[in-house]
């Protein structure tokens, strides 16, 4: 029995991944400041004793010390999550996701950790030069969200070189799947359960929506094996958000219709991942992206999905 930290393990893809560590039969503490996180999020776990949730902050490094105590394996996903997040709070994705993630690392290390694994984002390379993108793009962030990513991959591998660390990280294209809010997928199903418009911002561009069960499988190899570099965790699809908005519109037999607002600049327009060296990791996406979101649209409609 393994002995392994989630930080972030209430939010979205925490609460998936802590369900696989759980079924794995794995000693998982989380840590969790519960600014977006949600205890529902590990309610069965919780009840039944499988998972302790420590609420606290990973810029909190005397509280990292105690958290980390026996830890083997450490996933760190805690970050101020999202580009326009970000934007209205740049301080708070600075001290969150850049000093936060050397927090983590230097607690990790001190502590003796084997492995430390890292959500990084698609959002380091910024706005791409060439699609499919490669893990060799060059990292050209062009909002706060991205260039907090930059910086804590930046600590990650120095960690790895100067301190013995092993460090994965793992550059996510858009995830999507249940128990999500707030990013585009969960809100235009809202609003097309609701009948409301579909707000589209600009319009042109066109993204790599990936199945959050695709993404703990590359998590939990990541964890189990190591990766030998970044690696992209995308679909390798590149989906207009048009179609997306379509989609979303005919699979829930929605009234709702489409309405184009202006963009947004500080978000990336064009992202398809090269998906070579996740391949062959043995990591095989959807060949559609798009083809949970039938199953997501009932959990929706049944209230399952929030
Ligand atoms: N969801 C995506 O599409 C996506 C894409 C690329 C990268 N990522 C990265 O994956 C990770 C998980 O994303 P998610 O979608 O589950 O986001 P999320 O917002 O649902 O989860 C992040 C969790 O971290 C917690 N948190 C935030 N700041 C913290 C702090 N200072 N101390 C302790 N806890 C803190 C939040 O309360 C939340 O529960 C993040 O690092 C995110 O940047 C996500």
């Amino acid at each position: 029995m393994t002995r392994i930290l989630v930080t972030g393990g209430a939010g979205f893809i925490g609460g998936h991944l802590v369900d696989r560590l759980v079924r794995d039969r794995h000693d998982v503490i989380v840590l969790d400041n519960m600014r977006r996180g949600r205890a529902s999020a590990l309610g069965q776990h919780l009840r039944a004793g499988d998972v302790e949730l420590v609420e606290g902050d990973i810029r909190d490094a005397e509280l990292l010390t105690g958290v980390m105590r026996g830890v083997e394996t450490v996933y760190h996903l805690a970050a101020q999550s999202n580009v326009m997040g970000a934007i209205d709070d740049a301080e708070y994705s600075f001290t969150s996701n850049a000093l936060g993630t050397f927090n983590v690392l230097r607690a990790a290390a001190d502590a003796g950790a084997a492995r430390l694994v890292f959500t990084s984002s698609r959002e380091v390379y910024g706005e791409s030069g060439y699609v499919p993108v490669d893990e060799d793009h060059p990292l050209a962030a062009k909002n706060p969200y991205g260039a907090s990513k930059v910086a804590g991959e930046a600590y990650a591998r120095t960690f790895a070189h100067c301190y013995g660390l092993d460090v994965a990280v793992l550059r996510l294209a858009n995830v999507y799947g249940h128990g999500d809010r707030d990013r585009v997928i969960p809100l235009w199903l809202d609003a097309a359960a609701a009948g409301r418009d579909l707000n589209v911002y600009g319009g042109g561009q066109v993204l790599d929506f990936v199945w959050i069960a695709t993404v703990i499988d590359a998590l939990t190899l990541a964890g189990e094996e190591g990766l030998p570099g970044p690696t992209n965790i995308g679909s390798g699809v590149g989906t207009s958000i048009l179609e997306l908005a379509r989609r979303i519109i005919e699979v829930g037999s929605s009234r709702s219709q489409i309405a184009r607002v202006p963009a947004r600049g500080a978000e990336v327009t064009r992202f398809v991942a090269d998906t070579t060296r996740m391949r062959a990791l043995g990591i095989e996406p959807e060949s559609d992206p798009l083809a949970h979101l039938p199953a997501l649209t009932e959990a929706y409609a049944a209230g399952v999905a929030v």
